[in-house]
């Protein structure tokens, strides 16, 4: 069996950090969310990966190399638009031949793995397994219509949902799929869905089994989500202190500090994850709070945030929350006349102000 993850697509929900980055390398506790995905897999047994790449795909390429880190042989496939789901698995039939495949979408991230549902459908081998969960925004997802444990229909992003089950980024095909891809059309917004392709399997009588999943489950699109999925994963982080912390500083819970990080006149509550080679003086950092590498924060608080590397964030006179700072950015009080705020903002930047 092989694994067929999708790490293209422009991520627009998560501009303007996407402008610059994949959305697929945005850090969760500290680890790009596609991290989680090939250890996902590799911990499903499947080594034999292949990452359909866009645009960014030498940002992906330099970040995941070639697999040997986690034991598994990356195989590159490109896709020279995001013309859909079903589109990337028509370019990767070469690379999956007439084997089995998961099909795992980059951004998605699952807490409890994917190793059962891989046993199950290894064990029972029907032509594909769909993962659906129950969310409270059907409209936003592919949505299946069930009669009991049969699929009647499955809708990509319906405005009037028939039911609340979502499919969850994660698929499991025989080779059948391919005949699906080449059969079905484009829909409204021009791309092949993968939505349509299940339903063409359904639809010709195929076993498509689907499978409703109870655990967390978090499709990371737009900035609330990642929050989310930080929250969650930082739920189960372990404390571990590599950095140097004064004893003016007072740590709370879980609280993991990487090494060269210095920590003075603090008050860190966790859970709480700062990476490599940041300096955080006379500051609050709350729970659920992730800060990457070479990060300097002084005088202020923060919880409940993702800040990427190299951020600088000085003197707020309030506490920062709900917040997703990208790469190099620097947030700071500034006390020269006039009093005024001063921005500079990428596209689609979003900023909240008292
Ligand atoms: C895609 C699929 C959708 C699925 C979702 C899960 O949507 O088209 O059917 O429910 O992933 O994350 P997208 O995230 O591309 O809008």
């Amino acid at each position: 069996m092989k694994a067929l993850i999708l790490s293209g697509g422009k991520g627009t929900r998560l501009r303007p950090i996407t402008h610059t980055s994949a959305k697929q390398l945005v850090p969760v506790a500290n680890k790009p969310i596609l991290f989680y995905t090939i250890e996902a897999v590799r911990d499903a047994g499947i080594t034999d990966v292949g990452i359909i790449v866009g645009d960014t795909h030498q940002e992906i390429r330099a970040a995941c190399g070639d697999g040997s880190r986690w034991g598994v042989k990356i195989t590159y496939i490109q896709q020279e638009a995001p013309l859909g789901l079903a589109h990337a698995v028509k370019i990767a039939q070469d690379f999956i031949g007439d084997d089995t495949f998961v099909m795992y979408l980059g951004d998605n991230l699952i807490r409890d793995g994917i190793t059962e549902l891989v046993d199950r459908f290894r064990a029972e081998k029907p032509n594909s397994q769909i993962l659906l969960a129950h969310v409270p925004n059907p409209g936003a997802f592919g949505v299946a219509e069930l009669d009991g444990e049969r699929i009647v229909r499955l809708v990509e992003k319906p405005k009037e949902p028939k039911s609340d089950l979502a499919l969850v980024g994660v698929y499991m095909f025989d080779s059948t799929i391919f005949e699906a891809v080449n059969a079905i059309k484009p829909s409204w917004r021009g791309e092949l869905e993968i939505t349509d392709a299940i339903q063409y399997l359904v639809d010709t009588g195929r076993n498509v089994r689907a499978h409703i999943i109870k655990g967390w489950w978090k499709d990371t699109g737009k900035r609330e989500d990642m929050l989310e999925a930080n929250r969650i994963v930082l739920e189960d982080l372990e404390t571990r202190i590599e950095g140097e912390v004064d004893a003016g500083s007072v740590l709370h819970g879980r609280v993991s500090i990487a090494k060269g990080t210095r920590v003075e006149r603090s008050t860190i509550r966790g859970p709480v994850i700062i990476g490599e080679n940041c300096v955080i003086t006379d500051a609050y950092i709350g729970p659920f709070t992730s800060i990457s590498d070479g990060c300097v924060i002084t005088r202020c608080e923060i919880e409940h945030s993702i800040i990427l590397e190299e951020c600088r964030i000085e003197d707020l006179g309030v506490r920062m929350e709900d917040s997703l700072i990208g790469r190099n950015s620097c947030v700071r009080r500034c006390d020269t006349k006039p009093r005024a705020y001063r921005f500079m903002l990428g596209e689609s930047s979003d900023v909240s102000v008292l």
